[in-house]
């Protein structure tokens, strides 16, 4: 069985000292870190830059996924691939040949995520699913942390998991209730903001959504 990996979710952090708290989930045993990146364009929100990604760098050795929200990604692949990204997943809706993006960002020795929105189907991406490292199915409206988990979207993680064997990754709502469904439908990394920045304890945080509470 594949390992499920935790992804805490920046977003949710305090970014006044976002060094401290990547060190802190570190130590807590997450697996990767979730940087949210919003353009105020695709989503009704703005948060980081490829500044941040290159600060957070040096500071952890964890893997560094990197969620584009944003309405023009192929402009910003290289930008996030030299500021030490390992991952970029970007939006189905935001483009309209994700052959190229997905060459792009393989050509800076980077995986590649692909992530749909809840009004998408699978059904849309399924072309390039032989070309993703990963796809992420977003069980909340992208833009904004601590909404709730739309229990619809595991249909979608099922369909997935029958054909497709690369990560499928869940983001929005997940806490130590609804983290359980994910992994059961077939997710293998679990994307929580709230559920571990909003805890006093992060290593808890972390073991809770493992079930391990
Ligand atoms: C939403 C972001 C999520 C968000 C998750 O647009 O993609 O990563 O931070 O936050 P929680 O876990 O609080 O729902
Ligand atoms: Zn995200």
């Amino acid at each position: 069985m594949r390992k499920k990996l935790i992804a805490p979710s920046i977003l949710s952090a305090d970014f006044s000292r976002l060094g401290d708290e990547v060190r802190a989930i570190e130590k807590a045993g997450a697996d990767w870190v979730h940087i949210d990146v919003m353009d105020g364009a695709f989503v009704p929100n703005i948060t980081i830059g490829p500044l941040v990604v290159r600060s957070l760098r040096p500071v952890t050795g964890m893997f560094l996924d990197v969620h584009l929200m944003i309405a023009d990604p192929e402009k910003y692949i290289e930008p996030f691939a030299d500021a030490g990204s390992d991952m970029i997943t970007f939006h189905a809706e935001a483009i309209d040949s994700p052959e190229n993006i997905i060459g792009r960002i393989r050509e800076k020795g980077k995986k590649a995520g692909i992530s749909i929105k809840p009004g998408t189907s699978v059904s849309r991406i399924r072309p390039v699913l032989p070309a993703v490292d990963m796809v992420l199915v977003m069980t909340v409206e992208p833009g904004f942390g601590g909404q709730s988990f739309m229990s619809d979207m595991l249909s979608k993680v099922r369909e997935l998991r029958r054909d497709f064997d690369g990560l499928i990754q869940v983001d929005g709502g997940i806490n130590p209730m609804t983290a359980p469904l994910a992994l059961s439908a077939g997710a293998d990394v679990l994307v929580a903001g709230t559920a571990v920045f909003g805890e006093d304890d992060y290593s808890s945080a972390i073991s809770g959504l493992r079930g391990n509470g």
